[in-house]
């Protein structure tokens, strides 16, 4: 099967706008930043952290300013994306901490295990069950022993009475914060697992105790960690 690329979403026009479009939504990326911070504070000093699909640097810019001796490498497939980010962090003065590759996962250098990484609203764009599996895999071939994931993604049991609910709620929410969002495309160009299905391909890929621990209505957060 061809390889899925969702960075085309993620073009130039996109990625101008994306964080003026997102704006209405930050207490929501607030507190998923406040949570990333305090479950990685426990990694210590020089920690090293790969940030897949970081966007315009959300969540490195939240973890760069919190941890000021840790090293980040962003990896980036959208060229429109890595620029914003690239911008934001010269802003914020930290690309000396930072390695950007332009690029999918598979195509960054070998460099040394990394202590935990992000993948923040990513895979859910991979919806063919075996290239979500092999991207979660790769996640975890790069930690060290003992090292962290936090994903975060769009998920929901389709099958379960909540679900209609639940994606009314996600229109109401978009639309509180000046945004339309259509609903056809849930289950089809962005995959919905429910808890124990992402569960099971978190152990399948390679983790150990993934642990759901934040929900914003389709938004579900985990942490999972490779055995020591
Ligand atoms: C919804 S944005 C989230 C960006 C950022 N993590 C945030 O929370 O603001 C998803 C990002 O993932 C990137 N992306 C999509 N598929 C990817 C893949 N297979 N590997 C790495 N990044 C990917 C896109 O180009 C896009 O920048």
């Amino acid at each position: 099967m061809t390889k899925q690329d969702p960075s085309k979403f993620f073009d130039r026009g996109h990625a101008a706008a994306y964080d003026q479009r997102w704006a209405g939504m930050a207490a929501i990326n607030d507190a998923q930043h406040l949570l990333l911070k305090a479950i990685l504070s426990g990694l210590g000093s020089q920690a090293r952290v790969l940030c897949v699909g970081a966007g315009t640097g959300a969540e490195l810019l939240a973890l760069a300013a919190a941890f000021d001796d840790w090293h980040f490498t962003v990896v980036e497939p959208s060229a429109g994306m890595i620029e914003q980010c690239r911008r934001r962090a010269e802003a914020a003065g930290i690309t000396d901490r930072c390695t950007f590759h332009e690029g999918f996962l598979d195509s960054l250098p070998e460099m040394a295990p990394f202590d935990a990484a992000t993948s923040i609203l990513v895979s859910h764009f991979l919806v063919d069950r075996d290239q979500r599996k092999d991207y979660f895999s790769e996640i975890a071939r790069r930690l060290r022993p003992g090292g962290l994931m936090i994903n975060s993604d769009l998920a929901s049991d389709m099958t379960s009475p909540q679900y209609e609910p639940l994606v009314q709620h996600w229109v109401s929410l978009h639309r509180w914060v000046g945004l339309e969002t259509k609903t056809d495309h849930l289950g089809r160009e962005v995959a919905l697992l429910s808890a124990e299905a992402m569960q099971t391909l978190l152990i399948e890929s390679g983790f150990v105790c993934p642990t759901l621990y934040y929900q914003a209505l389709l938004i579900r957060t985990w942490v999972s960690q490779v055995p020591e």
